[in-house]
């Protein structure tokens, strides 16, 4: 009797520590798929439709994230949430609780960074973002995005690195590793071909396979291959036809198959597409979401349009992130990031890529005690980054006029209050949002004050020239999500501007006195017209909060500008072979370039175009001064394992310490495609280095980096034949050539997909 019972007991016993085990049952690394069984339709369906952040209220642990996911708190699911950006972490300054602050650091703008072409840089600002969420608890970071400027009138420009893909993957990649590092996720944007504003939500981006491969996609290849982000976000727009959030060619295809992406894929913001079409594309969480979006997944699921396997991949893609997340890892508000030590490095790296483009006679740098008479309405009230998701809320932000005078610069008194007042006028007359608080008006509605008009003040501007030693002008421009650029006023100078520049430049110079213009612009403007007039020319981008003082760090020597253009200047927009299909703001409201835009300048974008069929431009892609010169000598290059390894040396053959960019270009032997006359391939970085100090940099790449997309077979190619290898310090200033003999053709064969809709009558072009 006792032998019958023990096992029964036993029997009992094991089965109620299950049941006790099983209610217990708490998410991690082991048990994902018993969680995913046993979780119901409907709580798989939320976990899947995200909920929208908010600015100010308890809405969750972070107010102000963009948003964050559903929490089963009974299986350990935690929470997490998701904030942008590019520049910075964006929330609201202040906790939930109401017991600590949360400003973050606003660094420069993404062309900015791009303009460093220093990869340690982008690592370290990475790195820094990833302090100041890990320190307020935030999951994710909406960031880097990394669409290719395909045209400067795009709205979105300032948020993006480059018009070439090789540099925007390879910064993209570094920040996404800082980032990374600190255990905080990314989300690599906006997958894919997101290059206007206009029509945005709607519009097919009808563009070749090849150009879509070579120019869209590469820059997403490079940052998947080389940094796994740990999220993807869709973009808004179509691609062959099909929104780029429910298309599995891309999705599927092109980046889980081909580039073995194991991450989540989520969507753009508030813009509701079909959700079942949706998961069976590829995406796995839609954000910020809202309720029809579960009931479409649990009828979905219900009526066989949505099967369990799709369903249960995009749970588990969520489940796994959130394993990694600071929220899960028992996140805990300790102490506040160290901020003064982030502003430094955003200094840093504002100073680090600014654009020298013009010094003649060595104007600059200026020495402090300089009096200077300040001009533009920008120098008072100074832009430290664009608008929409991309801004960050800072504490402060500092102003040129504040940046120069700090730098022991003297202003002129009288020029200042004038402007001052004006300044302090213009914000109150064109403030829409009196009611806000002070870090809202700061960071959310800083107006862009319109320039002021000298026309009726000769004499002002006479005074100031007898009075100060040199003129500084500053021009500014807005830019923002919500819209693309117009060319009056914005691509173009406006009539104020033109007469500032023209009248300033004119009475300093007839009393033999220099002026330089600093550009508070971050974007591609019209130059030609007025380049030659002043001295000096430093394209300061949007250098985030410490504006001011990095402008006046390269003003004053204090930093020599080491920054290169990321794209090209070109003489006038009707250069730009995508003008011709690109939207006009306002004019420009369905139909060609709003519904449907043909991409037919296909891979002629930026200089591959202006440097093979030589056309003249303002200022070449790479292109940027410094204080001091360097040469370059001993270019080499060997095969080391499967990869090509270039050195050259870069002394600095000047007067002043400085740092020099080396990019290699690569042009290929004749091939079935007609190619850019030279392409990047790699480029580096010198530390900096004192007058007659040397160093040898190492650029590598591999054949595959050589390739072509060829459409009609699907497959990459490298033709064998010869190469050329050309080192420069700008895409039309090679400083040294070596050439490369590749000796078989090598092929990778890849997926026939992402056709667009209907052949677009692309642009050919004939190699000089
Ligand atoms: C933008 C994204 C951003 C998201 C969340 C969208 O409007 O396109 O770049 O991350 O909002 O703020």
């Amino acid at each position: 009797m006792k032998k019958a019972i023990i096992p029964i007991l036993y029997t009992f016993l094991f089965s109620v520590g299950n049941i006790f085990a099983d209610n217990n049952l708490q998410l991690d690394n082991k048990n994902i798929n018993d969680i995913i069984s046993r979780l119901t339709l409907e709580q798989k369906a939320r976990l899947l439709v995200g909920s929208q952040g908010c600015d100010t209220g308890i809405s969750h642990i972070v107010p102000g994230a963009a948003g964050y996911t559903y929490s089963i708190d009974s299986l350990g699911i935690f929470s997490i949430n998701l904030a942008d950006g590019p520049v910075g972490v964006r929330i609201t300054p202040e906790s939930s609780n109401k017991q600590y602050t949360t400003y973050c650091t606003c660094f420069p703008s993404t062309t900015a960074l791009a303009a460093t072409w220093n990869k340690d840089i982008a690592f370290l600002e990475g790195s820094a973002i990833g302090d100041e969420a890990n320190a307020y608890g935030v999951d994710i970071i909406l960031t880097p995005g990394i669409n290719i400027m395909r045209n400067p009138l795009c709205g979105r420009n300032f948020e993006y690195f480059s018009e070439d893909p090789y540099l925007s993957g390879i910064m993209g990649s570094a920040m996404i590793k800082g980032i990374q590092e600190k255990g905080i996720g990314t989300s690599l944007k906006h997958f894919v071909a997101n290059n206007q504003q206009t029509g945005k939500l709607y519009n097919d981006a009808r563009i070749s396979q090849r150009a879509l491969r070579e120019i869209y996609l590469k820059g997403f290849e490079i940052c998947i291959k080389n940094s796994d982000p740990w999220t993807v976000m869709g973009s808004y727009n179509k691609i062959g036809g099909k929104y780029t959030q429910a298309n599995p060619e891309l999705l599927k295809t092109i980046l889980r198959d081909e580039w073995g992406y194991k991450g989540l894929v989520m969507t753009d913001w508030y813009k509701k597409r079909n959700t079942a079409d949706q998961l069976n594309g590829g995406t796995d969480l839609m954000m910020p979401g809202e309720q029809s979006q579960i009931d479409e997944i649990i009828k979905g699921v219900k009526d066989g349009r949505i099967s369990q396997a799709i369903l249960d991949n995009s749970v588990k893609n969520l489940l796994e992130l959130i394993l990694k997340s600071v929220s899960y890892n028992g996140w805990k508000y300790n102490q506040a990031p160290d901020l003064q030590k982030n502003a430094e490095l955003a200094r840093h790296i504002a100073a680090e890529g600014m654009v020298l483009l013009k010094n003649d006679s060595s104007f600059l740098p200026v020495s402090q005690n300089t009096k200077i008479a300040l001009f533009g309405a920008t120098a008072y009230k100074s832009i430290a980054g664009g608008t929409g998701s991309s801004n960050v809320n800072k504490a402060h932000i500092i102003d040129i006029s504040t940046g120069l005078e700090n730098a022991g610069y003297q202003l002129n008194g009288r020029l200042k209050r004038l402007y001052t007042k004006y300044v302090e006028f213009q914000n109150d007359f064109l403030d829409k949002h009196p009611e806000c608080t002070d870090w809202e008006k700061l960071s959310y509605n800083g107006t862009v004050i319109p320039e002021m008009n000298l026309s009726k003040a000769e004499s002002i501007i006479e005074q100031e020239a007898r009075n100060s030693d040199i003129a500084l002008i500053v021009i500014g421009r807005g830019s923002g999500e919500e819209s693309d650029r117009r060319l009056e006023g914005d691509f173009y100078l406006a009539s104020a501007e033109k007469f500032m520049i023209e009248q300033v430049i004119d009475r300093f110079h007839s009393l033999g006195k220099k002026v330089a213009v600093v550009m508070n612009v971050c974007g591609v403007m019209e130059m030609n017209s007025w380049k030659d007039k002043p001295d000096a020319i430093l394209l300061a981008w949007f250098p985030g909060q410490e504006c001011g003082n990095a402008i006046a760090d390269a003003i004053s020597g204090k930093v020599n500008p080491s920054g290169k253009l990321p794209m090209t200047f070109p003489v006038d927009y009707s250069d730009i072979p995508s003008s011709r299909n690109f939207p006009i703001v306002g004019q420009t409201k369905s139909g060609k370039d709003f519904d449907y835009t043909n991409y037919e300048e296909d891979i002629w974008i930026g200089y591959r175009y202006f440097n093979t069929a030589n056309v003249d431009i303002a200022y070449p892609f790479g292109y940027g001064l410094s204080y001091t010169q360097f040469s370059f000598s001993q270019p080499k290059i060997e095969r080391k394992n499967d990869k090509w390894v270039a050195t050259i040396k870069i002394t600095n053959s000047g007067n002043t310490s400085g740092k020099e960019v080396v990019q290699l270009y690569i042009s290929a032997p004749a091939s079935p495609v007609t190619k850019p006359s030279a392409e990047l391939k790699a480029f580096g970085k010198t530390r900096e280095l004192k007058p007659g100090e040397s160093q040898i940099i190492e650029l590598q790449f591999t054949d595959y980096d050589l390739a072509s997309f060829d459409e009609n077979n699907s497959a990459w190619y490298t033709s064998k034949g010869k190469y050329m290898l050309f080192f420069g310090s700008s895409s039309r200033d090679f400083k040294a050539t070596i050439p490369l003999s590749i000796k078989k053709d090598k092929c990778w064969k890849v997926n026939d997909v992402l056709k667009p809709v209907e052949k677009v009558n692309i642009m050919t072009l004939s190699t000089k």
